[in-house]
């Protein structure tokens, strides 16, 4: 054979191979920057360390996590990146420090500016119970630190990650474009405060499906600013439901526009599907919000908008929310309450909601038609709705 053609033949698919092979398999595994899997080393220098690889990597990366536990200290994973394919691989579990290391901070994990992250497996473990008994106790205890953040930064995938027993919130997202959130599985106690499992706001395009929230405040609420917000096939409970607000809190505020939530359960809630605003000035609006094909399994509030919301009556002169609530559709909406309100639309005086609308809704109590009560709401019915509608 011909030199050149040996060239051809044999070593430029090898050279190709190799380009290729190392180029997508650029893989960072946690340990080989000297992080240990016992639970008690604080890991986070290690884990900064190949996020700064697998960052500045300018093909796609992965960050590998091992199992095992690794003690985490607070931290923040900074991009812009120079790839945007960037794969965390989580098969360990990710313990946080005492709350009285990160109970200050807003976050214990974050993710600012990411084009092209997904995350995939793995748990964190936010030790929350110990700062929940200080604050069942009434002491004077730090607010606390959400578990996982993401913060300015798009196209987002968050599969089958875990979060048990965090300090405050499990999962937030705030300003972020385009997040598909799927297979999450949140858990905490019923009466852990101030726990809730996934908190969006001031995004765009967001997905939150087949996934199972169970914890002691909202499953998922929805802050200001949320446009196009997909939520489908959740379980959620206990909790206290699935709410838009609360909102109004400021005066400027942006509003919470095309939101569904379908297929969903929601199961021995304080609330179901709950709007909840401030008693008080605001430029905010809810609109075009469709909840459908819902079960209700013993929910104390199952349809509730509460434009009065106010804590010490402080601050909110008349009461009056300037929160406009309009297009919100109730359709397919079935099971148990366990209080006889089911239905209760409390809407703002000087802005009524309108265009509230109700379709198939079958909603008992003690196997008896429930109630509904409206204040200020303006819409119609149709199809077989139990209770009765007052709109
Ligand atoms: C509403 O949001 C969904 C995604 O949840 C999106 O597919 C749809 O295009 C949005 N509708 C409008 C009018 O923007």
């Amino acid at each position: 054979m011909a030199p050149s053609k040996t060239f051809c033949v044999v070593v430029l698919p090898l050279l190709v191979f190799t380009l290729l092979t190392t180029s997508a398999k650029a893989a960072y595994n946690v340990l080989d920057f000297g992080a240990k899997a016992d639970g008690k080393t604080d890991s986070a220098k290690a884990f900064l360390a190949a996020w700064s690889a697998a960052c500045s990597s300018t093909s796609p990366a992965t960050v590998h996590v091992p199992s095992g536990r690794f003690l985490l200290n607070r931290v923040a994973f900074q991009g812009p990146c120079k790839n945007n394919k960037i794969n965390f691989r989580m098969f360990g579990t990710l313990v946080a420090p005492s709350y009285t290391v990160i109970g200050t901070s807003n976050q214990w994990i974050l993710f600012n500016q990411i084009d092209g992250l997904s995350i995939n497996g793995g748990i964190l473990d936010g030790q929350g119970t110990r700062l929940w008994d200080c604050k069942l106790a009434g002491k004077n205890c730090p607010l606390g630190a959400a578990s996982i953040v993401f913060t300015k930064s798009k196209n987002l995938l968050i599969n089958g990650l875990t979060s048990i027993n965090s300090e405050l919130a499990h999962m937030v997202i705030n300003g972020c474009e385009g997040v598909t959130m799927q297979n999450i599985k949140i858990s905490a106690t019923d009466d852990s405060p101030n726990t809730d499992g996934i908190h969006v706001q001031m995004s765009t395009n967001i997905a939150i499906t087949q996934s199972t929230i169970k914890t002691g405040d909202d499953c998922i609420s929805i802050g200001p600013g949320m446009v196009n917000l997909w939520v489908e096939g959740v379980f959620c409970g206990p909790g206290h439901g699935i709410s838009i607000g609360s909102l109004g809190k400021t005066s400027i505020e942006p509003g919470v526009q095309n939101v569904t939530v379908t297929a969903t359960t929601i199961s021995g809630t304080q609330n179901g599907l709950r709007i909840k605003t401030w008693g008080r000035e605001s430029s905010g609006f809810v609109k075009d919000v469709v909840f459908e094909h819902i079960v209700m399994q013993n929910v104390d509030n199952p349809i509730v908008i509460d434009q009065n919301y106010c804590p010490y009556n402080r601050n909110c002169p008349g009461q009056h929310s300037g929160i406009k609530i309009s297009n919100v559709k109730y359709n397919d909406i079935k099971g148990t309450s366990a209080t006889p309100v089911a239905v209760k639309f409390d809407c703002s005086l000087r802005n009524p909601c309108s265009g509230i609308t109700l379709q198939d809704i079958k909603l008992t109590y003690k196997n008896k038609a429930a109630l509904s009560s409206c204040t200020n709401a303006i819409g119609g019915a149709s199809g077989i709705v139990v209770p009765q509608s007052c709109l």
